[in-house]
């Protein structure tokens, strides 16, 4: 599918298979949610622009390329399981700012719920901004689209912003695709449906019970 970026590193599929397993501790499965946001986040910066500069080696003087220091990074976990994606992406991206996006899932209508929504508004032009909205579990794709929404709204171009998930339910990708068509989205894994209680399945049960142990 389009614009659906699906990793097949062995490292990657190595830990999958840690998450899927009902037998994981918490800490297995937080280690290796952390190892999985390593490789979706270095492939999701793939894009970021570049420019060059001047350093000097030991040896002599040489052309590097950098991150381009006048974008901005917007890191935005949708909360709370989207949370575990934060110390990797600082890692990866020191220059990142954190936007919480508070939603949670009404259980009865799977509808998008808001409880904290305190982003600031911009105070550089939309189209430097480049933001990675981390949310575990792309399930009914409903919460998603909202969080992207905030940030369309303000004018960040959706080639701009890609969401970063560990798990996929293709009901999910169709709703977002639906509203957002040319956003990217990078998974480890593509699932094969929704449960009659909007779990992915096979999926790895509740992200954030699972990871962070209730
Ligand atoms: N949220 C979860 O934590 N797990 C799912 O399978 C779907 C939504």
């Amino acid at each position: 599918m389009e614009n659906l970026n699906i990793s097949n590193n062995p490292v990657l599929l190595q830990n999958l298979s840690i998450l899927r397993d009902e037998k994981s501790t918490c800490q297995q499965v937080r280690i290796a949610t952390r190892q999985i946001t390593r490789c979706l986040l270095f492939e999701a910066a793939r894009t970021l622009p570049l420019v060059e500069k001047q350093v000097k080696t030991p040896i002599a003087t040489t052309t590097v390329q950098v991150i381009n220091p006048d974008i901005k990074i917007i890191v935005a976990p949708i909360l709370r399981a989207g949370l575990v994606f934060i110390d990797e992406a600082l890692e990866i991206l020191p220059q990142a700012v954190i936007r919480h996006i508070g939603m949670y899932r009404d259980e009865e209508t799977l509808k998008p719920v808001w409880y904290y929504n305190k982003i600031p508004a911009l105070t550089e032009p939309a189209q430097n901004h480049y933001v990675y909205i981390t949310d575990p579990m792309l399930a009914t794709g409903n919460s998603l689209v909202e969080a992207i929404k905030i940030f369309t709204d303000m004018g960040i171009p959706v080639k701009n912003i890609r969401a970063i998930c560990l798990l996929a339910a293709p009901q999910g990708v169709e709703n977002v695709k639906k509203t957002f068509p040319g956003l990217e989205i990078f998974m480890a894994a593509l699932d094969e449906g929704l449960n009659d209680r909007g779990y992915i399945v096979p999926g790895m049960g509740d992200a954030g019970d699972r990871i962070f142990n209730t």
